[in-house]
């Protein structure tokens, strides 16, 4: 199994792209695996699930904005398992707003959440690193497409791509690797979140698909099998790299 022997952490496991990775990456046998989330409810009712595969399943409430937080957490991972081999940094937000309807405020809580909440994350973490160890960053197709309302969440996967290629060099000396998975449209909780009404969610996805070559929208697992491939050791030579994982829109 590609992961086995590996402790490996993935945050916003509670729901979407992050459960499902947490459910691979235990079928890719990790030895010990670390949840996040930031709803207390969600995050027992997924380490109880994901514990019924008989790995041990660590559940830690963190919040992206909250810099104390990825502190703690880095602290609890040093005094449970004395390392960590994997990092999907995968906990994001979707807050649309077009030209007109920007706000300051909001717009600063997306890139702490996005952007900065994933950088300390990984800075708290990296002492905790192993040679060898895999991070990997969630972007988004999105940061190389232009999508109508998308100005500032599109910006913060922007920036996130840049951050990891900037830590790709930062650590690479110690044999660490940064990647990022770029998933394209995928039916996850996180599109209830946006307060649409489900017509206009269905107007939205039928759009979308009309744009993405593949004709549909991704599924989780999908993404959680590209990204197991880079928590492997079978992508060592890729460093800084962004994987599109979109059925082909940003590239056809
Ligand atoms: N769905 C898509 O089409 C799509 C496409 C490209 C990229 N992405 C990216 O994929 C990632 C996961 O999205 P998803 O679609 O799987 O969404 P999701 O189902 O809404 O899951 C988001 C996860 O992140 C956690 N989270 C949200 N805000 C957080 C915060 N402030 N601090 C810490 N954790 C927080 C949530 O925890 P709680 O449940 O506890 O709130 C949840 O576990 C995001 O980074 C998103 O930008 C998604």
């Amino acid at each position: 199994m590609q992961l086995s022997g590996k402790i490996a952490l993935v945050t916003g496991a509670t729901t979407g792209i992050g459960r499902a990775t947490a459910e691979r990456f235990i079928e890719d046998g990790v030895t010990a695996l670390i949840i996040t989330g930031q709803d207390q409810a969600r995050l027992k009712t997924a380490r109880a699930e994901l514990a019924e595969h008989g790995v041990p399943v660590t559940a830690i409430c963190w919040r992206a904005d909250t810099p104390t937080d990825s502190v703690a957490l880095a602290e609890r991972v040093m005094a449970e398992h004395g390392r960590l081999d994997v990092v999907f940094a995968n906990a994001g937000v979707t807050w649309p707003a077009p030209l007109g309807q920007i706000e300051a405020e909001a717009a600063q809580a997306q890139f702490m959440v996005n952007v900065i909440g994933p950088l300390l994350l990984v800075q708290a973490l990296s002492p905790l690193f192993s040679e060898g160890s895999s991070v990997i960053l969630n972007t988004s197709c999105l940061n190389v497409l232009g999508m109508p309302g998308m100005a500032v969440y599109s910006a913060t996967k922007a920036a996130l791509r840049s951050v990891a290629r900037t830590l790709s060099v930062e650590l690479g000396t110690r044999g660490i690797r940064i990647n990022s998975v770029a998933p394209g449209p995928i039916e996850t909780p996180i599109y209830s979140k946006l307060g649409m009404s489900e017509a206009d969610f269905a107007e939205m996805g039928q759009g979308i698909i009309a744009q993405v070559p593949a004709g549909r929208f991704d599924k989780s697992s999908e993404i959680a099998a590209a990204v197991a491939f880079l928590a492997s050791d079978g992508s060592s030579y890729m460093r800084g790299a962004e994987m599109p994982v979109d059925g082909g829109w940003s590239s056809l």
